[in-house]
């Protein structure tokens, strides 16, 4: 496939295109500013809602303070995994890809390393794993019997027809934020010479 040809996955995402030191450098602070503010969102609305009433707040929260975060740095943020809540979420090929190298690095007991795709149209892409990191995460996408509020399924059910996002554990790769930083721009077009 043409478009895999293109996919250049490198072990580290500041080294764009053999250039150490390239704009994906800032890929790792952008996401954990995107994490942070979608946890402390998470937080305030599990406080004084509860799961249930939290749900909804986060199905309009999530996207859209990720958009902003992502705006805010000049690239594009999004969240992918193989098991999708929204399937807006659900994994490209190529993401598919990367959540595969991540799961066999976890599976050796190693540190997934995050990994850079090119993009056909010159942009960059740098894919770092989203893991569970404990009970917070497990009101929403636990397992139903243990960790699920008894009122919480069905309005996820309401808001999402198709969810697969629950049964996870702590420890387990949940999905992949994507951040992409825009191609540089062409250089300038050379004016032709004024005549003498
Ligand atoms: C209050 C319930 C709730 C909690 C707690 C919660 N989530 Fe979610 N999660 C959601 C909802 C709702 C969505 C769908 C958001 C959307 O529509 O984009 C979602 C979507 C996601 C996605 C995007 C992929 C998908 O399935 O659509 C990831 C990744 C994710 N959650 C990870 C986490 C992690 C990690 C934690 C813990 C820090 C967490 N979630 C805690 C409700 C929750």
């Amino acid at each position: 496939m043409k478009r895999t040809l293109l996919t250049l996955l490198l072990t580290a995402c500041g080294a764009v295109a053999g250039t150490p030191g390239g704009p994906a450098d800032r890929a790792p602070a952008i996401i954990a500013e995107a994490f942070g503010k979608l946890s402390a969102a998470l937080t305030k609305a599990l406080a004084s809602e509860g799961p249930a009433g939290a749900l909804p707040v986060c199905a309009t929260t999530a996207p859209a303070s990720a958009a902003g975060t992502g705006k805010a740095h000049g690239v594009t943020l999004r969240r992918a995994t193989d098991k999708p809540r929204n399937p807006n979420n659900a994994v490209t090929d190529e993401e598919r890809k990367a959540l595969s190298a991540f799961a066999a690095s976890l599976a050796k007991k190693e540190a997934p390393e995050p990994q850079l795709i090119i993009n056909p149209d010159g942009s960059v892409s740098c894919l770092a794993p989203i893991i569970i990191p404990g009970a917070l995460c497990l009101q929403c996408h636990g397992n139903e019997a243990t960790d699920i509020a008894p009122e919480t399924p069905a309005v996820i059910r309401k808001l999402y027809l198709h969810d697969k996002a629950t049964g996870y554990r702590s420890g387990d790769l949940r999905g992949l934020w994507r951040v992409t930083f825009p191609a540089p721009p062409p250089p300038p077009a050379s004016t032709p010479k004024p005549n003498p």
